[in-house]
């Protein structure tokens, strides 16, 4: 009897095992990923909109922590005002910024800052840019626990967290005849560090203020007096990765870095590089520029050290599009087509219009309304992640620094710009092209425009004039709208900025024609398919890869690939040749690990789908080796001819074993000539070299003498030759090859060339 039952049950356990067998089959091959604008992708902001918070100004939720004396005064710009995280938390309980459609918000920096006034200027450091511990909290903004709260409260209402942060420096110490009581001291947990003064460590850079005149001396020069960190220094580089992996852990999302054209190169790509290895998190930098046109380190920094940048050159351009007739918007459209050409990823730059460091966008445009909206509109549907500074939605005015950083001013009731940013902000989670898409003109002339964003079956076509007196017609706008039905094509933003009643958008169906756009001064227009994202089962509809973030890193990073149609099921994911582990994978959002094993160097990823064809990034990702360090490099007697510069190839033992340098083989036998004959392998070896290295800074190496910060790997044997070069790109010579040996933390070595 005993054995019968045993029987049954064992039959039972296997016919049940047959039948859920392929319920557990199909649950493996299901991604269980999360989509691409989910809250919890911290590693892209593409489907974003960010709104930028001064956290003293935006709206004082606890008055107990408004700091006392002399330092706070809400009649005075220059002192604290009593806005703090609680605030914060406050507006996201009340659906402020989840009314305006913002799903992520940059704060003030939130580490403990000086709290005494700047005997130079008279300020306070209540825009959190005087930081005196990095491991604590501002105490006038909050305690830990509100910041946790805040994340919290942000992460509950689908609102990432992206915090501002200035590895550059302390606080002021530099200027004539001053005392600074806090002698630009750090901190750590309360306990101190190091001062400016008696800085026997050399843990900050002694130089004078910053001119400005080249590269080298705003990255080691003091930045309007403040206290310059050596950031090469091993205390100080593990003291900024400690730091920020503190406020990695209270759950932020995101980082703002500051004053990144005033550090080198080499120690921000390692710190980046630390903080992916950390978390997959969006990191953006402020590379201040009055431009529209590109720097050369600026770009190498977008493109290379890891982070994106905030988009000055679209900032700039939008600008002087509205305060200066001069400036067309032909020239506009070329700052856009120049932008995706420079930048490898340009939908992953940070654009804006105003900020706090310059006129608020009411002000340039003397309150003009409309031109706040209009520009507006351009922000949100041009490419890149549109960024918008409290109290833009409610026309506020500021000239300079600090005019433009007032009390929040909340609009009393929804003011029409804030519609207009909800529409589009809801648009860019809908509808791909906004997100991912690339940009094409249709149609210009001076003051309007007709340009589209494309991104696979997605599209939405923008149609602008900036003239306050004349009106536009175009016909016959070849647009690459998906050929579908016209009535399934809607104005987004309603009448809210064309009120003309004339514009019925006739979009012919064969041909992707929209036949007549009339364009009343100061309207708007923006066309896109009826449910944002296009989605017709009538159609078939590539996979495609919008973006890959963060866009380097080492093995066992995460790395989050967004984009559309990858499918329910899981495919396979490929870094160069080889295979990524799926950590998640969605239909518009996979997350892979990256192999161990993949030799450092830019490769391509690739998305093979389930089903359909294998689909390719735009930008390529870099694998580096192992764990970065700073190292700085410097070469004695390196003499040069008139115009000659040093640069340097350093590679490790490994890659140099593998490919050699060919450099003796480019070394020119007419210097003095400009070669015309074009040598490819000559130019790509050029691009290969890291330089012009620096040699005017006196507290480390001066002419003949230079030297340059590098992120190497960890424990590795590296090999590095020095090159001279003439101004016509001709190798005039080159020095011994050297070998040193990186440890684990940051370190100099001295060579000479002798
Ligand atoms: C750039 C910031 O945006 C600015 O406000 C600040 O004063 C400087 N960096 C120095 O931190
Ligand atoms: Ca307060
Ligand atoms: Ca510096």
């Amino acid at each position: 009897m005993k054995n019968k039952t045993k029987k049954l049950s064992i039959i039972a356990l296997i016919v049940a095992v047959i039948i859920l067998l392929p319920f557990f089959i199909y649950n493996a091959s299901l991604g269980k990923g999360m989509p691409a604008d989910s809250v919890e992708n911290s590693a892209s902001l593409n489907k974003d909109v960010i709104y930028q918070i001064v956290t003293d100004r935006f709206y004082d939720g606890n008055s107990t922590n408004n700091p006392t004396g002399d330092i706070f005064d809400k009649e005075d710009l220059k002192k604290y005002h009593g806005g703090d995280w609680q605030g914060i938390i406050d507006k996201i309980n009340e659906g402020y910024f989840t009314n305006l459609g913002i799903t992520a918000l940059w704060i003030s920096s939130p580490v403990e800052n000086i709290m005494t006034i700047d005997p130079s200027n008279g300020a306070s450091s209540y825009h959190g840019y005087w930081a005196k511990d990095f491991f604590r909290p501002n105490p006038a903004f909050g305690s830990l626990k509100d910041f946790q709260n805040l994340v919290k409260t942000a992460h509950e209402n689908g609102i990432k967290i992206i915090i501002d942060f200035a590895p550059n420096h302390t606080s002021t110490v530099v200027a004539d005849d001053v005392v600074f009581t806090e002698d630009g001291a750090l901190y750590r947990n309360g306990e101190l560090v190091a001062t400016y003064s008696k800085d026997e460590n050399k843990y900050y850079n002694h130089e004078k203020w910053a001119s400005h005149n080249s590269y080298e001396n705003g990255i080691y020069h003091s930045l309007f007096g403040l206290a310059d960190l050596n950031n090469l220094n091993p205390e100080i580089d593990t003291y900024l990765k400690e730091a920020i992996d503190k406020w990695l852990a209270l759950g932020i999302d995101g980082i703002r870095v500051d004053a990144v054209k005033h550090n080198s190169f080499g120690w921000q790509k390692n710190w980046i590089s630390h903080i992916y290895e950390n978390k997959a998190v969006f990191v953006f930098g402020e590379w201040f520029t009055a431009d529209s046109h590109s720097d050369k380190n600026m770009t190498k920094l977008a493109n290379d050290s890891g982070m994106s940048l905030l988009d000055f050159r679209f900032a700039n351009a939008t600008r002087a599009l509205f305060t200066d007739d001069s400036f067309t918007m032909e020239n506009f459209y070329e700052v856009i087509e120049e932008t995706a050409s420079d930048y490898d990823e340009v939908n992953d730059q940070i654009t804006f219009i105003d900020n706090h460091d310059i006129a608020r966008f009411a002000s340039i445009v003397d309150g003009d309304e409309k031109a706040v909206e209009l520009a507006t509109v351009l922000l949100l549907t041009s490419r890149g992640i549109p960024a918008i500074y409290y109290g833009t939605e409610n026309y506020m005015r500021g000239e300079k620094d600090p005019e433009n950083r007032a009390d929040m001013d909340f609009p009393p009731t929804t003011s029409r710009l804030s519609k207009i940013i909800r529409k589009l902000a809801n648009l860019r989670r809908r509808n791909y092209a906004l997100a991912y898409g690339t940009t094409k003109k249709i149609a210009s002339n001076d003051d309007a425009i007709v340009f589209g964003r494309y991104f696979g079956n997605d599209a939405v076509i923008v149609a602008l004039n900036r003239s306050k007196t004349e009106t536009y017609e175009f016909k016959d706008l070849y647009t690459d709208l998906l050929s579908v039905p016209s009535q399934d094509y809607t104005n987004v933003l309603d009448d809210l900025l064309d009120n003309s009643g004339k514009n019925d958008y006739i979009i012919s169906n064969k041909d992707t024609l929209v036949e007549r756009i009339i364009l009343e001064p100061q309207s708007a227009i923006v066309l896109a398919h009826t449910n944002g994202d296009f989605e017709d089962s009538t159609v078939k509809e590539e996979s495609l890869i919008g973006d890959v973030s963060p866009s380097m890193g080492i093995a066992g990073n995460t790395v989050s690939i967004s984009g559309k149609n990858f499918g329910k099921f899981k495919g396979k994911v490929f870094v160069g040749g080889t295979k990524a582990k799926i950590l998640s994978w969605s239909d518009t959002l996979i997350n892979i690990s990256i192999a161990k094993g993949i030799e450092a160097g830019k490769y391509q990823i690739k998305v093979e789908p389930k089903k359909g064809k294998i689909i390719e990034a735009k930008a390529d990702f870099e694998v580096l080796s192992a764990k970065q360090i700073p190292v700085r490099l410097i070469i004695n007697n390196a003499e040069c001819e008139a115009g000659a510069k040093v640069y340097m190839l350093c590679q490790s033992q490994a890659q140099y074993e593998k490919t050699g340098d060919k450099i003796s083989e480019h070394i020119s036998e007419n210097p003095d000539e400009m070669n015309f004959e074009q040598d490819p392998e000559k130019e790509a070896l050029i691009k290969k070299f890291t330089g012009p290295l620096f040699n005017e800074t006196k507290s480390i190496a001066v002419y003949p003498s230079w030297f340059y910060d590098i992120s190497v790997p960890v424990n590795t044997d590296m090999k590095v030759r020095f090159v001279k070069i003439n101004p016509y790109d001709e190798i005039i010579e080159a020095s011994d090859y050297f070998d040193f040996s990186t440890g684990e933390e940051a370190e100099t070595f001295t060579f000479d060339w002798k």
